[in-house]
């Protein structure tokens, strides 16, 4: 029952008895706005760089070959205890909650290899990396799945300092305790802080009450009927089962945000974590008065926008998704699934909450930073600075470091956002994620990609193996993942300089494998 709905799975499955021609066979047309071209595939054969293709070794090359980093990580079932006595039966990397950390330096090679002890296949997924297009971990488009019992040896050059993170590309299992953070340090640190403090944030249901993310989207995808029967779930339901489900309802009803125009999301989760924790059991962040610590911020969640402040703190915005940008100072932030923020603060003489409130969802996550004593505050707190002036990523500059040249762009690929809540038939243009789907693009070109949401709900946007510009003139922070508002739409520009087969899809969880994911192809 858990993997009637992974498509990918079944791809994957499919493409482990062909074997590995069948990834680079897989490639008709598709491209444009809703032009479907021949699907069917054999004759266009090798029209598009394949993930293992002598174009992706040359690039690959021209990365350089820097120290060799060696790690293992097991994905495992686990116990994972969040805190406050609540503890969950989930799948994890080790028995840790996020995975522990990967750090590394720009330029070095890591060799990760990953153990698969799971009772499903699996995949790992390097999101913001522009590294070769086969140790993507997209199975059935750049790799075939991880069987269980199975194992994978990630290798690749690591280019860009920054944050990031990974998680598996497989079915919904991103939304369980498979997640940890990836820190590629800069050999050539501008920055100068004394601490530093990774916070990841999390919207947790895997293992409370009998839920599982297979059994939410089975809820999501069919429970709705054409909407008729909004009133009958509730965020209530504790303990009740649905009948033929896997715990309560976890349908979101009446979520709605004004900074994400409307609907904030489809899912009513039990918990929301930072680091692993409950509210009522926060980690505490050690410093002294006056350190300057550095926060690197990432939201990990399924299908939560988290909006974050620091007690008592103004925040100094230097990077967004890996990327620096103009320092910018703001007393909150808003991040989409997938996204990152890196900030600096200088601690003042307290306690202080870090808090991360569930966007539009009434409920929230919660550190401590503790530079002195003081009582911790409760569980709840909402610190004024969340209602301050928040840091738009839609108004960061790019440090000039890394802005993309001024340049007319060679190409536009549009791709309409549709679908809805009542089918949760979310997609691209109508038509729902075919590991066969290209978008095409040229190597060198200049490429704008016009995201239009024709739906009444937020997206937060991925795009694999690149780091685009916002803003139609390439005058915008360089971002991996970006928020596109309901009925808006949202343009970003990115140099064709990765060949491969990239993925392009919704960082909600629920509406990926629903089937708002598409692929962008180099032509070979
Ligand atoms: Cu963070 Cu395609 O994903
Ligand atoms: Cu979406």
């Amino acid at each position: 029952m858990p993997t009637q709905h992974t498509r990918r799975a079944v791809l994957g499955a499919a493409l482990a008895v062909a074997g590995t021609g069948a990834l680079a066979a897989c490639s008709d047309g598709g491209s444009g706005h809703g032009g479907a071209h021949s699907p069917g595939g054999a004759r266009d054969s090798g029209r598009y760089v394949s993930p293992g293709g002598k174009e992706v070794e040359a690039a690959e090359a021209a990365r350089g070959s820097g120290p060799v980093r060696e790690v293992s990580l097991t994905a495992t079932r686990a116990r994972l205890d969040l805190g406050g006595g609540r503890t969950v039966a989930s799948w994890a990397y080790g028995d840790r909650l996020p995975g522990r950390e990967v750090r590394v330096t720009a330029g070095d090679t890591l060799a990760l290899t990953l153990a698969n002890h799971l009772p499903e296949p699996t995949s790992l997924h390097w999101h913001g990396l522009a590294l070769r297009n086969d140790m993507d971990g997209v199975p059935g488009l750049t790799q075939r799945d991880i069987a269980p019992g199975g194992d994978f040896a990630y290798r690749f050059a690591v280019p860009h300092p920054g944050t990031y993170w990974f998680h598996p590309h497989s079915g919904v299992q991103q939304d369980r305790g498979l997640y940890a953070p990836l820190i590629v340090e800069d050999p050539k640190e501008p920055l100068a802080y004394d601490k530093e403090w990774v916070v990841v944030l999390d919207d947790w249901v895997d293992g409370v009450d009998g839920s599982t993310p297979d059994a939410v989207l089975d809820e999501l995808s069919g429970g709705m009927g054409g909407g008729m029967d909004h009133g009958a779930h509730t965020m209530s339901g504790a303990g009740e089962d649905e009948p033929g489900g896997d715990g309560p309802s976890r349908m979101m009803m009446g979520a709605t945000s004004e900074l994400l125009g409307g609907d904030a999301g489809d899912v009513a989760y039990p918990h929301y974590l930072v680091n692993g924790r409950v509210p009522e059991d926060p980690e505490s962040f050690t410093a002294r008065p006056g350190d300057r610590i550095r926060l690197r911020i990432i939201n990990a969640g399924g299908d939560t926008a988290f909006r974050v402040a620091l007690g008592g703190h103004r925040m100094t915005v230097t990077h967004t998704d890996g990327f620096p940008v103009r320092h910018t100072t703001g007393d909150a932030l808003l991040l989409g699934m997938g996204e990152r923020y890196d900030v600096l603060v200088t601690a003042g003489d307290g306690v202080f909450p870090l808090t991360a409130l569930a966007e539009g969802k009434k409920a929230s996550a919660l550190a401590l930073l503790r530079t002195g004593s003081g009582a911790a505050p409760a569980a709840s707190v909402r610190p004024k600075e969340l209602d301050g002036k928040p840091v738009e990523a839609g108004r960061l500059v790019p440090d000039p470091s890394v802005a993309l040249s001024g340049r007319a762009p060679d190409r536009t690929i549009r791709m309409r956002l549709t679908g809805g809540m009542a089918k949760y038939d979310w997609a691209f243009d109508g038509r729902p994620y075919s590991a066969k789907q290209r978008r095409p693009v040229e190597t060198g070109e200049r490429v704008r990609v016009v995201f239009d949401n024709g739906t009444a709900m937020w997206h937060p946007l991925h795009l694999h193996g690149h780091t685009f510009a916002l803003a139609g003139n390439a005058a915008g922070a360089r971002k991996d993942t970006a928020i596109v508002l309901p009925h808006r739409s949202l343009t970003v520009e990115f140099d064709a300089d990765n060949p491969g087969l990239w993925m392009v899809h919704c960082h909600n969880v629920y509406h990926a494998e629903a089937g708002m994911m598409t692929v962008i192809g180099y032509r070979g």
